[in-house]
């Protein structure tokens, strides 16, 4: 099986999760696009969607599913999103779509995190997939230094502005054996947005994609 079709089996997969009458809380990047698609396919039985980012609002709306503002909703049973990178206790690194702040928002507010992903995604310690931290602009530099003294090798990713207008610092070089920790210490840090560490709010289930079919953990 390709990657892509890896994909489309866990985004598959995950549509078991969706209640009747909810709205659903959708993630960004090529696997939760493909979970947007399949959700095209049994619209009539929700009554819409809160989305993590403007492209997949975008392709929400194009499929014909309301797209809600997060602020109007009571209630998000649950939030399916792709990942950069997951451990065995379901901790993520996230952000190469640039989208984490919203994916951690709307990850807060549901009951139940399904992250998809193909089994590329599985690692036993997380951080060989550079960590990506929302910035102010202003305080790029400062954020740079930062990082440096806790031993992470900081990159500016050039020419992205995310939806919330901020720059994007991907860290390289961390073996992250201890993520709420690291989550915690990085959001201290003046001028963080928000960090790529999805590790106080892990995903409840992870469903990977396999040579051998889609794999559930939880
Ligand atoms: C978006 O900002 C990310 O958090 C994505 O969830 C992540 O990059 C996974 O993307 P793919 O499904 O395209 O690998």
């Amino acid at each position: 099986m390709t990657q892509d079709e890896l994909k489309q089996a866990v985004a598959k997969a995950a549509i078991e999760y969706v209640p009747d009458n909810c709205i659903v809380g959708v993630g960004t990047g090529s696997t939760a696009n493909y979970f947007i698609d399949e959700l095209a396919r049994i619209k009539g039985r929700i009554d819409g969607a809160v989305a993590s980012s403007e492209a997949s609002a975008q392709r929400l709306k194009a499929h014909g599913i309301p797209v809600l503002d997060l602020n109007v909703v009571d209630e998000l049973p649950v939030y399916v999103d792709g990942a950069d990178e997951i451990n065995h206790q379901l901790h993520m690194i996230k952000g190469g779509g640039a989208a984490l702040t919203r994916e951690k928002i709307v990850a807060a507010v549901a009951k139940q995190f399904i992250c998809i992903a193909d089994q590329s995604k599985l690692v036993d310690v997380l951080g060989t997939f550079p960590l990506p931290i929302e910035v102010i602009p202003m305080a790029r530099s400062h954020v740079g230094r930062e990082i440096v003294r806790l031993g992470g090798h900081p990159a500016l990713r050039e020419g992205v502005l995310t939806d919330n207008g901020n720059v994007i610092i991907d860290v390289h070089g961390m073996q992250i054996a201890q993520p709420v920790e690291l989550e915690k210490q990085l959001d201290q840090i003046v001028g963080v947005v928000t960090n790529g560490l999805f590790a106080a709010r892990r995903a409840d289930v992870l469903l990977l994609g396999t040579a051998q079919g889609v794999r559930t953990y939880k």
